[in-house]
């Protein structure tokens, strides 16, 4: 089964074909991701109506890029899978009206796929990884811990209270005079640094559950920042390697708990969003694992950021269950995986 996959959720601006019943290692046929960095560079930050005008300028020839690569044309597709939300509405519009369009005018199945279900499922496109397993999500807007029990079905175990880890790390970045997206940069930069030189405070250490803050980590790195600048080459090394430690620590133990908070029989833990892609968070989750006789799974670093394979594959999880929506879809900024139970604070993710 041949899907089109599309996600113009935030910044990046991807189509992607996946051949859904291959094995896995034969099922991505492309993966087209454009990046808008450059058009946002100069505000410091993604700008939601430049990123959507972006998306509906390179979304046309993104599409055909995915489709010429994959060797098929728009008649060949079987269905086409979008982002529907939670993300930046006016992205979000531009590839829910493209493929609405497509599946109109093709008269194929349309299916709006949650974005955060796109990482959560990246795992069973790259290893058939089966239910049910743990996951931590951990992107630039959101980190959480889930229990995945089946397509469309999670509980929910923790998340963070204020900012999610990739968001604390590009603020962080930004201070140390970096540009978005802040992650790659401050792991690389971590490489050179000492990160025993500036002791930082453990977010809700030792506290039970696993509920995660980075707020008051970004502050302590804030004065970190202000007390020794300006920063030299090293500062800014050490102030990188205490910082991205602090946030693996925390990841970590709140990791274990989530281990123990699960309720169903699980053999793997499935780390994915952005942050997935960092190597001292994937060295520190494989041992957390092996204590816990888990197996981790991380996707390659390219499906572990955003791209429309995840978005097609989610869509052809749904698909084959006989799932498929109305092309009355309306987009969904806020679209939450699983909410709260009341026991907890009754906020939503
Ligand atoms: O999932 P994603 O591509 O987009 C969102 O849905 O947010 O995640 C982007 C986030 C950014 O905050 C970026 O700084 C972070 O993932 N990130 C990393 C690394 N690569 C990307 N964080 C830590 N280490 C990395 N190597
Ligand atoms: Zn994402």
């Amino acid at each position: 089964m041949l899907i089109l996959g599309i996600e113009t959720s935030c910044d990046e601006t991807a189509a992607s074909v996946i051949r859904g019943n291959a094995p896995h290692s034969e099922r991505i046929l492309s993966n087209i991701i454009l990046s808008q960095t450059a058009e946002h560079l100069p505000y410091g930050g993604v700008v939601p109506e430049i990123a959507a005008r972006a998306h509906l300028d390179y979304l046309p020839q993104v599409i055909e890029n995915a489709l010429q690569t994959a060797n098929i044309t728009l008649d060949d597709l079987e269905a086409i899978a979008v982002t529907g939300g939670p993300g930046l509405i006016g992205g979000v519009l531009v590839g829910v009206m493209a493929a609405k369009s497509i599946a109109m005018i093709k008269q194929i199945p349309f299916l709006a796929v949650n974005h955060l279900e796109g990482h959560a499922l990246t795992p069973r496109l790259t290893d058939d990884v089966q239910f049910p397993y743990l996951l931590l999500l951990a992107s630039g807007g959101h980190c959480q811990f889930l229990e995945v029990l089946g397509v469309g079905n999670f509980r929910f175990l923790g998340s963070t209270i204020d900012d999610a880890a990739g968001e604390a790390i590009d603020k962080v970045a930004k201070m140390l005079g970096y540009d978005y997206p802040g992650g790659p940069i401050v792991e690389k930069l971590a490489m050179m640094g000492d990160p025993n030189r500036f002791p930082l405070p453990l977010p809700l250490k030792g506290r039970p559950g696993c509920d995660l803050s980075f707020s008051g980590l970004k502050t302590a790195a804030r004065q970190v920042i202000e007390a020794h600048s300006p920063l030299c080459e090293k500062d800014i090394a050490d102030i990188a390697a205490s910082f991205q430690r602090t946030i693996v620590k925390s990841l970590c133990e709140k990791a274990r708990n989530a281990i123990h908070l699960t309720e169903s029989k699980i053999t793997h833990f499935v780390v994915a969003g952005g942050v997935a892609a960092n190597q001292l968070l994937r060295h520190h989750l494989t041992e957390v694992c092996k204590q816990n006789g888990l197996t981790l799974l991380a996707p390659p670093l390219k499906l572990c950021t955003d791209n429309a394979a995840m978005i097609a594959w989610a869509g052809f999880e749904h698909l084959r269950l006989g799932h498929q929506d109305s092309l009355d879809f309306a987009p969904r900024p806020r679209w939450p995986l699983a909410e709260r139970n009341s026991q907890q604070t009754g906020m939503q993710i």
